[in-house]
């Protein structure tokens, strides 16, 4: 049949990481003695699909804060973020945030979606192209936790690069560091970065976040092991893992696991992996800042914070940082 609406697919740079890196991950984090896999192997189409879905539970303060920010602080965003500027969006998810933030924008050169999951990138480069026919859109599929080296070179204009929804609260202090510093290494005097990060607040809020009562975040988390299954040749019983999420007050992060509900073997590429029950395969530590070390951790590694944004119940912040002039 005909198709007039035939769209044309936005380009996409694909760095797809290797099968054999995700065998390495699976393998080396189940072979430690507290088991665990990287919360980046989530990121599958369905994984990319079940987080969407996160963000809309009522439990899940934080994309909402978030994207509330962005609405109010539009403009005084877009100020900062300035006119003709190259954006790069590093874990873009779907196109809501960056959406809010163009239309703030009288003029964008270019926009760069960056993501590790290739559907997601795909539809967000597609849907931003489609809304906005005179920007260049060029999306690099990309595992930025390993190297941000797509980063050098990438425009002559004034740069900002955004990285939101607190997933730098992925990282522990040390990687989050040396990755802020990578970032920081990319940055002329005149970039910026545009962080946002989840904030300090009551157990009782961030427990109810990361453990839905829909139980799409059980699902969500399950999923990395129906992913193994399917990618690499394993057999995880997926009903015999339960879904636990738990607030660290000590750590300042909501860490996951997916529990063993009873003794069982899992065979992937050939290994025997055992579990004891109730053993943990930790899987996500999600870290809640404060304001003030934020502040801290950016002064030390050479950067500067400008602004903070803050939704009215002091949920999430959205901060701009630049380069320390010195
Ligand atoms: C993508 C890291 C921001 O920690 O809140 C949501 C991922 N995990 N529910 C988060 C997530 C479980 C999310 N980040």
């Amino acid at each position: 049949m005909e198709n007039n609406m035939k769209q044309t697919m936005s380009p996409i740079r694909d760095l797809k990481p290797s099968l054999a890196s995700l065998e390495e991950d699976v393998m080396s984090g189940l072979k430690k003695d507290q088991k665990s896999l990287p919360p980046k192997l989530f990121y599958d189409a369905e994984g990319s699909r079940l987080f969407n879905q996160i963000t809309e539970l009522p439990e899940y303060y934080l994309t909402r804060a978030e994207k509330g920010i962005l609405i109010t602080h539009q403009n005084d965003i877009a100020t900062f973020i300035g006119s003709s500027s190259t954006l790069v969006e590093l874990g873009c998810g779907n196109e809501e945030k960056i959406s809010l933030i163009l239309s703030g924008l009288e003029n964008v050169s270019d926009y760069i979606p960056v993501d590790i999951s290739l559907s997601a990138l795909q539809e967000t480069a597609d849907k931003i192209k489609n809304d906005n026919p005179l920007l260049s859109v060029q999306g690099i599929r990309a595992d930025y936790t390993e190297s941000l080296s797509f980063l050098s070179g990438i425009s002559q204009n004034k740069k900002v690069i955004s990285f939101l929804g607190s997933t730098l609260g992925n990282f522990e202090a040390e990687p989050r560091e040396l990755f802020l510093n990578q970032l920081a290494q990319e940055l002329r005097l005149e970039d910026g970065l545009l962080i946002g990060i989840d904030l300090k607040k009551p157990k009782r809020i961030l427990e109810a976040a990361y453990n839905d009562s829909n139980g799409i975040t059980a699902r969500f988390n399950k999923n990395v092991l129906q992913r193994i299954n399917k990618e690499l040749d394993a057999n995880f019983q997926l009903n015999n893992f339960s879904h636990l999420a738990c607030y660290n007050e000590e750590d300042q992060r909501i860490e996951m696991y997916l529990v063993s509900e009873r003794i069982q073997t899992v065979e992937i590429c050939g290994e025997s992996f055992h579990f004891q029950k109730g053993e943990r395969i930790h899987t996500e530590n999600s870290y809640k800042f404060s304001v003030d070390e934020f502040e801290k951790t950016l002064h030390h590694i050479g950067l500067r914070l400008r602004k903070v944004w803050t939704d009215q119940e002091n949920h999430f912040a959205v901060t701009y940082v630049e380069p320390l002039n010195v």
